[in-house]
């Protein structure tokens, strides 16, 4: 049986915002009947902010309650505050979800995109005619069991650091049938790791002087020091020369035999990992 917060109870047995409004400004679908879920979101914006919001929903207690909150978390907010909301802050407002349900707060996300894709604000209609003009590129459908596309699992793996096959199942129900596409997933897993991983890399390498120095500074309080005075030693940042990094190590790092490799094995590499592979680290009395 499944762990539900307080809230997911409350919403799940006391739904907001239920229905339909019919001359609404925006409408967004998920899923669909065959499996198993479906949510409607109704959006009433007026100047830019969301005035009113409904839903209609097919699914179970997680996806009423996903749905009831997802509304009680627009109401008020700009279009602009709205497209920032991820998955991971509806589940996160209603004080979290099993693994296995997180695929109904992926739904509330899901279709709260769709209704503002299809939303133009008046601002943004010379923008929007570029875009009705742009050819228009399918989505690529992975899971064909359930609908998934490409775009909906890599935002999924994005938004909640999903790293393995059966998460994504559990946040998008992409694998959840035959298995067939599971091959597909890990692919967009194994292409959004090496992506993130190339990406920090690129920062890393554009990182100014100053940028470097406070960095360095940064993880040495931060992440460095914590460790070493877990066994009673410390370092203190001294000057940083280019790559040169002058550290005086403190407490019972300071004279141990081991220093040397505290400093190559533990501070050095940590500083090359997160910074730059050209640091070296000199000890300074
Ligand atoms: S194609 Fe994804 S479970 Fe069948």
């Amino acid at each position: 049986m499944w762990d539900y917060s307080e809230k997911v109870m409350d919403h799940y047995r006391n739904p907001r915002n239920v229905g339909k409004i019919d001359d609404a400004d925006a409408i967004g679908n998920a899923g669909s009947l065959t499996c198993g879920d479906q949510l409607k979101i109704y959006l009433k914006i007026k100047d830019g902010v969301v005035t009113d919001a409904k839903f209609q929903t097919f699914g179970c207690g997680s996806a009423v309650a996903s749905s009831s909150i997802l509304t009680e978390m627009i109401i008020g907010k700009t279009v602009e505050e709205v497209r920032k909301i991820t998955n991971k802050d509806i589940a996160d407002e209603l004080g979290g979800l099993p693994p296995e349900k997180m695929h109904c707060s992926v739904m509330g996300y899901e279709a709260l995109e769709d209704a503002l894709k299809g939303y133009v604000d008046k601002d943004e209609i010379d923008t929007a005619y570029d875009e009705i003009n742009k050819p228009k590129t399918e989505e690529k459908i992975i899971c064909t069991c359930f609908g998934v596309t490409e775009n909906l699992i890599w935002d999924a793996i994005k938004q909640n650091g999903l790293k393995t096959v059966e998460e994504v199942t559990n946040y998008t129900k992409a694998g959840g049938a035959c298995g067939k596409c599971k091959s597909a997933i890990q692919d967009i897993i194994d292409t959004y790791y090496h992506k993130e991983k190339k990406d920090k890399a690129e920062e890393k390498s554009s990182l100014s002087p100053a940028q470097k120095i406070l960095k360095i500074s940064s993880i040495i309080d931060n992440k460095i020091s914590p460790e070493l005075q877990k066994d009673g030693g410390d370092i203190t940042l001294v000057d940083i020369d280019g790559n040169s990094v002058f550290v005086k190590l403190r407490g019972r790092c300071s004279g141990c035999k081991n220093s040397t490799l505290t400093l190559k094995a533990f501070v050095e590499s940590t500083l090359k990992d997160a910074v730059d592979k050209n640091i070296e680290v000199v000890e300074v009395n």
